[in-house]
């Protein structure tokens, strides 16, 4: 039932949640650190004294955990899980009351695969299948340039995306320039602090003012991406992970219906390509939503009208392998079949 505007204002700030559960095994663990090294939020966090990882929270989220899996496709021990299930029991961003299944690993098949072996399944798939279900975002890179071929092919990939009326409604900005990313990287954070500090504490100024802000522009005011700008703070502004490539897809504001989603199909298409050069791949819409309000962004970049930054790529060797396969959560499926 969608929640009423009292109770959208009452729970827009911190709604009350149900939240993933941590399971670790000590005995498995080879203290390698890649679960906590490439966990997208501040979630997974080190003890150096123990020489363990655990899973933390962030002020009123009590595990920031935004169910990726990351840490259970990187760990070589499989010695982690994150079980249970995310859930806004009330507000505007409450999930729905109807469970649709539960989170589940890639099955293809149907029934059949479940309890499958992962390596059988992908066996019997087709690679652009395999390429999908083997995809993970790469927080983790190899300093290994890409070649200036498979960047062309990438970008190749991208110009073949389908858009409405084939109206191709964009611009790719290339950058192998590390400096430049970090540049924008640094530019970008700082306006994240600035987001995240509305929820660090609990005041009732911040509450006001991101109920106010949820109720103008919903989408924006989510608890859960407030713990990967947590992260963001803890790698000291690293959003583009010092990737050795980063593709900035920019929209022409004049596109034919809704440009972002032809830019987000040109995104897939680029990203499959990649995977299936070896390559590595993150998304990244924390500049895109930064650049609004940080105008250095787009001078760094050189972006003018028609163009707006929409969306960037993180691409480059992974260092670390993300084979094992990660469970997702249900979607919700309505068949309308012919008698
Ligand atoms: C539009 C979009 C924006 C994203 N922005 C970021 C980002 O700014 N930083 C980041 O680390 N991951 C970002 N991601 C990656 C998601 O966190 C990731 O796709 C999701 O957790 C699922 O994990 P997987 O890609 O490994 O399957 C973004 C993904 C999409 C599709």
């Amino acid at each position: 039932m969608k929640a009423s505007l009292l109770e959208k204002i009452s729970h827009a700030h911190m709604p009350p949640t149900l939240f993933y559960r941590f399971e670790y095994d000590p005995e498995k663990c080879t203290h390698c650190m890649t679960c906590y090294k490439t966990c997208p939020t501040s979630c997974i966090q080190w003890d150096e004294e123990n020489k363990r990882p655990y899973a933390t929270g962030l002020n009123g989220i009590e595990l920031a955990c935004i169910g990726c899996n990351n840490c259970e496709a990187v760990c070589p021990a499989r010695c982690i899980h994150m079980r249970g299930e995310y859930r806004v029991l009330k507000g505007r961003y409450k999930t729905p009351e109807e469970k649709f299944g539960e989170m589940a690993p890639p099955m293809p098949f149907g029934e059949k695969d479940r309890g499958r072996p992962f390596e059988q399944i992908l066996g019997d798939l087709t690679q652009t299948e395999a390429i999908i279900f083997k995809r993970r975002s790469v927080r983790l890179y190899k300093s290994k340039p890409v070649p200036e071929e498979y960047i062309k092919r990438i970008l190749e990939a991208g110009r073949f995306a389908p858009s409405a009326g084939n109206g191709q409604p964009f611009k790719f900005i290339v950058v192998t320039d590390r400096e430049v990313n970090r540049k924008i990287d640094q530019i970008s954070a700082k306006v994240l602090y600035m987001i995240k500090s509305l929820y660090a504490k609990k005041s009732r100024w911040r509450k006001f003012v991101v109920t106010a802000l949820s109720l103008i522009s919903a989408n924006k005011w989510d608890q859960r991406p407030i713990a990967a700008m947590e992260k963001v703070r803890q790698t000291n502004g690293s959003i583009t992970f010092n990737a050795p490539l980063v593709i900035h897809i920019l929209k022409d504001k004049r596109g034919i219906s809704k440009p972002d989603i032809d830019v987000g199909i040109c995104a897939s298409n680029m990203v499959m390509a990649a995977q299936a050069l070896g390559l590595g791949t993150c998304y990244i819409g924390f500049i895109a939503s930064t650049a609004p309000y940080a105008p250095a962004i787009k001078k760094t970049l050189n972006i003018q009208y028609p163009y707006e930054l929409a969306l960037s790529l993180c691409v480059g060797y992974p260092k670390v392998s993300y084979d094992n396969p990660v469970s997702r959560g249900p979607v919700p499926v309505e068949w309308i079949k012919r008698n």
